[in-house]
């Protein structure tokens, strides 16, 4: 599953660090491992194409035929001129302005709304239409509070309790909803999670309250392994569940829908390594602290989240272990990929891998201090390819500077 440590260490030497490398066959495996698991016949993954935009992983996934869950305007754009079709896309708004909904519309993607007030415009400035709506499954759960979406502490989805008020809007302006969604939260810690959300969210799906449904799509959240002890989900248990209460469902509804999920970490995390050069050794009063070429905004989730990330010293795989602050180069104190890490001996000029780096990682990167972000290379089909450059400091100063108005 893990790309070759040499492999690693020759593209750090050969394109700088700090780089992303992506694992583009694991991805795509990833991908195809969905359905082996969940073995309803009308499942679709839509990859939640926020956690990974890469665009060479993007056209991999488009290659197989593969679906997205959209969140932004030019997240649309962007996928379709990659060659993504609007029927393979689904857009789950978030606080939808309405500018943004109608230029979605015009995009020719199904909508998935998430707030009473939402669905009054929509259903008025589209009478007749087509909609999937989001409802908050009441369940909490995640890898972190943070990134928990359902329960009474949030701000997403229509309250199932409000599923009345739904259909009078609905009936009022003629819509057809042809799909319910429900998305309990990132990295989910309890396979129970993911049955009751379903349950709850199936709860009002009936044929009298939504006669014209062909999908039911329970969201993304799916838990990998961050830690390498971690224990992997058991998937074939775990999609067989989903299976059992999905077919029962639909035995009940009348019909069988084609049933979504919307993956983004099970996807692409595990396929990503950032590789760092350590440049800066330090002892502070006993304090092993090893300063890296690349800082938080270029890998957030340890500082944002306080995620835990796998680092492997790739130039020194067998040596002595001894404790160390891997730290980052930003004007920071929270800038510290970790703390306390037990690691093969460091010396200026190692290379670390840090694992784990494929969701969520440059996906949510920025130039804080003005730093380019890494470039990323895809290794697919045995090569590896240069996907995305760096920017240069030049580059990037002209890029900022070419969006302002000085006079
Ligand atoms: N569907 C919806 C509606 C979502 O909001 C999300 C993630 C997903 C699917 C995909 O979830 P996944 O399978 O990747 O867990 N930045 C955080 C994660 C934020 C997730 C946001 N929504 C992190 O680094 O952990």
């Amino acid at each position: 599953m893990h790309l070759d440590t040499d492999l690693l260490h020759s593209l750090a030497k050969e394109h700088g660090t700090p780089l992303y490398v992506y694992n583009g066959d694991l991805v795509i495996e990833r991908y195809r491992d969905l359905p082996l698991f969940i073995t309803w016949p009308k499942f679709r993954a839509l990859y939640a194409m926020k956690a990974n935009f890469n665009a060479g992983i993007l056209k991999a996934i488009n290659e197989i035929g593969g679906w997205l869950d959209t969140v932004s305007p030019a997240e649309v754009i962007y996928a379709k001129r990659l060659g993504f079709p609007v029927d393979r896309m689904l857009y789950t708004a978030n606080n939808l302005s309405e500018d943004e909904m109608h230029e979605v519309v015009g995009q020719g993607v199904l909508l998935n709304i998430g707030s009473l007030s939402r669905l009054e415009k929509f259903a008025k400035a589209y009478p007749g239409s087509n909609v999937c709506l989001r409802f908050n499954p009441e369940v909490v759960d995640g890898g972190h509070e943070k990134i928990m979406t359902g329960g009474d502490l949030t701000k997403f989805g229509i309250l199932l309790q409000d599923v009345d008020q739904v259909k009078a809007i609905v009936a009022e302006n003629n819509i057809k909803v042809i799909g319910l969604h429900e998305h309990t939260g990132s990295g989910l810690t309890k396979t129970d999670s993911v049955y009751q959300a379903m349950q709850n969210l199936m709860s009002i799906a009936t044929q009298e309250n939504f006669p014209d449904l062909e999908f039911v799509d329970f969201g993304g959240g799916f838990k990998v392994p961050y830690e390498p002890d971690e224990e992997r989900v058991d998937y074939v248990s775990f999609g067989s569940e989903i299976t059992r209460i999905f077919t029962e469902f639909c035995e009940n509804y009348g019909k069988e829908l084609y049933m979504y999920f919307e993956p983004g970490k099970y996807i692409v995390a595990e396929a990503g390594y950032m590789l760092v050069e350590v440049n800066t050794m330090k002892d502070n009063k006993g304090r092993q602290i090893a300063g890296c070429d690349s800082g938080f905004p270029q890998l957030i989730r340890p500082m944002f989240y306080e995620s835990y990330h796998h680092i492997e010293n790739l130039s020194n795989m067998d040596g002595e272990v001894q404790t160390y602050d891997i730290c980052g180069n930003i004007c920071e104190t929270g800038d510290r990929f970790a703390e306390q890490r037990e690691l093969p001996e460091i010396r200026e000029g190692d290379i670390l891998s840090i694992q784990n780096a494929g969701a969520y990682c440059y996906s949510m990167g920025g130039v804080y201090n003005m730093r380019p972000m890494p470039a990323e290379v895809l290794v697919l089909n045995g090569e590896s390819k240069l996907v995305r450059k760096q920017l240069t400091n030049e580059d990037l100063v002209d890029q900022i500077l070419g969006e302002c108005s000085l006079d």
